[in-house]
C-alpha cells in the first residue's frame, strides 16, 4: 500500500469495536448459560480467531450482518473437546486468555498460531497457571506456542505478577472461576480492567483494590447483552493524524475511555494537543466523543505507571513525537518487544528511514521532533499497529511511502483505510 502527504484530515466516524472487549464476550459469553448477543462486536481477524476456537469447542455462535454477534453459552461445564488444534491466528488475547479457561477442562486441547504467535512468551501464563495445578506445556520447549493443556482440578493462589498484563492477569482470573478457593492477583501497575468489569457483568464475585484483584469460584455464569465500544487503540490513529496535519478536525464518536486504557488522551493532553472529551457516558464501560484538532506540539516524558494505560498506542505515540517541539522520552517500556512484533525495534528503525531523529533505548525510545519526514519503504512486519502508524506518518512526509504487509491491519482495523480515505482531502 502506498501513501502520500495529504492536506487534511476531517469529519467524523466511529471506529471499530474494541478488540479486548469483543474477545472476552465471546469467551465469557460461551460459558454462560443462555444467549449473551454483543453489538459493536470488533470483526477483526484476531477477535473472528476466537469465534471460531469456541465454536470448535462446540458453541454455537452467530456472527449476523449487522457486527452483532449471538453466542449460545452452554453453561462453566458446557465446552466440548476440540476435534484438533486451536487456531488462534496472530491472536496472543485469544492464546493466553483461552489457556486459563483450557486449563481447567475435562479435555485436552493444543493451542497454536502463526509464526508471531510461537515467538510470544507463554510462560508469563504457564508458571502462574502451573501454581494452580494446571498440566500446560510448550510443545517445543522454548515457553512459546504451542501449547498442550491437559484440563485438571484447579486450586486457588495469590499470586504477585512480575509484569502489568492484563493477558496475564485474565487467565489466571478465568482459571480462577474454576479454582477451589479464591484466587487473586497483584500487578505492578494496574493494567486493563475489562476481565474484571466483565465478569461483575456476568454475577461474578470479584472485588479489586488498588492492583489487587480477587475473585471467586464461579458456580454459573449469567448471560448478557455486551455494547462494545470503539476502541481506543483503533481511535489513536486518527487523533494523532488530526494533531499533526495541517488544517484538520476529527471527531471520533463512542470511543471507549476506560481509565486503564485512557494514557494516550492524557499524553496528548501534557504535549498540548487541541483535544476534547464529550458526551461521556459512565455506565459499564465509558465512553465519550473525542474531538482532536491541529495542534501545535510539545515533546514530554512517557513512563511509570501510565504505560500499561497506552501500551498499544506507543508506535501512534511514536509518530506524534516525531511532530512535537522538543525531546520525547517513552520509557519503562520493555513490553513493547514482545507484542507483535518488537515495536521499539521496528518504530525505531522504521522512522528513522523516514528521516526522524529517533534513538533506541533499553526501556523504549528517545525521539527530538520537528525534524522533516520523507518517503520511504516500511516493513510493518505484519505488526497491524505498525502499519496503521506508518500510514499516519506517511500522510505528513514528503514523496511516497510503500507499506509493506499492509493487509495486516485486518487483525484489529478492517475497514482502517475505507475510514482514513472518507476523512482525508489530498
Ligand atoms: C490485551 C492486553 C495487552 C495489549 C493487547 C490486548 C488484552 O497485552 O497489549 O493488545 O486484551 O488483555 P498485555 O496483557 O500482554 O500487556
Amino acid at each position: 500500500m502506498k501513501f502520500k502527504r495529504i492536506k487534511s484530515i476531517n469529519g467524523e466516524l466511529t471506529v471499530s469495536g474494541d478488540k479486548s472487549i469483543s474477545h472476552r464476550s465471546v469467551m465469557l459469553g460461551s460459558l454462560a448459560k443462555g444467549t449473551t448477543e454483543v453489538t459493536g462486536f470488533l470483526q477483526g481477524a484476531d477477535c473472528l480467531s476466537t469465534i471460531s476456537c469456541f465454536s470448535k469447542m462446540g458453541i454455537d455462535i452467530i456472527n449476523k450482518q449487522d457486527g452483532t454477534v449471538v453466542i449460545c453459552g452452554k453453561g462453566m461445564r458446557g465446552l466440548e473437546a476440540p476435534g484438533d488444534t486451536l487456531d488462534v491466528g496472530n491472536s496472543g488475547t485469544t492464546t493466553r486468555l483461552m489457556s486459563g479457561i483450557l486449563a481447567a477442562q475435562t479435555f485436552s486441547s493444543r493451542v497454536n498460531g502463526d509464526a508471531s504467535i510461537q515467538r510470544r512468551p507463554m510462560k508469563r501464563i504457564m508458571t502462574p497457571l502451573a501454581m494452580m495445578g494446571a498440566d500446560i506445556r510448550s510443545e517445543l520447549g522454548n515457553d512459546c506456542a504451542p501449547l498442550i493443556i491437559k484440563g485438571t482440578n484447579l486450586k486457588g493462589i495469590s499470586y504477585v505478577s512480575p509484569v502489568a498484563s492484563a493477558q496475564v492477569k485474565s487467565a489466571i482470573l478465568f482459571a480462577g472461576l474454576y479454582a477451589e478457593g479464591e484466587t487473586s492477583v497483584t500487578e505492578p501497575v494496574l493494567s486493563r480492567n475489562h476481565t474484571e468489569l466483565m465478569l461483575q457483568e456476568f454475577g461474578v464475585d470479584i472485588k479489586s483494590e488498588g492492583t489487587m484483584v480477587t475473585i471467586a469460584p464461579a458456580k454459573e455464569l449469567l448471560a448478557k447483552k455486551v455494547n462494545v465500544p470503539g476502541d481506543i487503540s483503533s481511535a489513536a490513529y486518527f487523533m494523532v493524524a488530526a494533531a499533526i496535519t495541517p488544517n484538520s478536525c476529527v471527531t471520533i464518536k463512542n470511543v471507549g475511555i476506560n481509565p486503564t486504557r485512557d494514557g494516550i488522551i492524557r499524553v496528548m493532553k501534557m504535549m498540548g494537543a487541541e483535544i476534547s472529551v464529550e458526551h461521556v457516558s459512565k455506565t459499564g464501560e465509558p465512553t465519550a466523543d473525542i474531538t482532536v484538532r491541529t495542534s501545535e506540539l510539545k515533546g514530554c516524558v512517557v513512563g511509570g505507571d501510565i504505560i500499561p494505560t497506552l501500551i498499544d498506542e506507543i508506535p501512534a505515540i511514536a509518530v506524534l513525537a516525531c511532530f512535537a517541539k522538543g525531546e520525547t522520552i517513552i520509557k519503562d517500556a520493555e513490553e513493547l518487544k514482545v507484542k507483535e512484533s518488537n515495536r521499539i525495534d521496528v518504530m525505531v528503525s522504521n522512522l528513522k528511514a523516514m528521516g526522524a531523529d529517533i534513538e533506541e533505548a533499553e526501556d523504549g525510545m528517545i525521539i527530538n521532533g520537528g525534524k522533516c519526514l520523507h518517503g520511504s519503504y516500511i516493513d510493518s512486519k505484519l505488526d497491524h499497529r505498525i502499519a496503521m502508524s506508518f500510514a499516519v506518518a506517511a500522510m505528513n512526509a514528503d514523496g511516497e511511502t510503500e507499506i509493506g504487509g499492509f493487509e495486516c491491519v485486518d487483525i484489529s482495523y478492517p475497514a482502517f483505510y475505507n475510514d482514513l480515505n472518507r476523512l482525508v482531502v489530498d
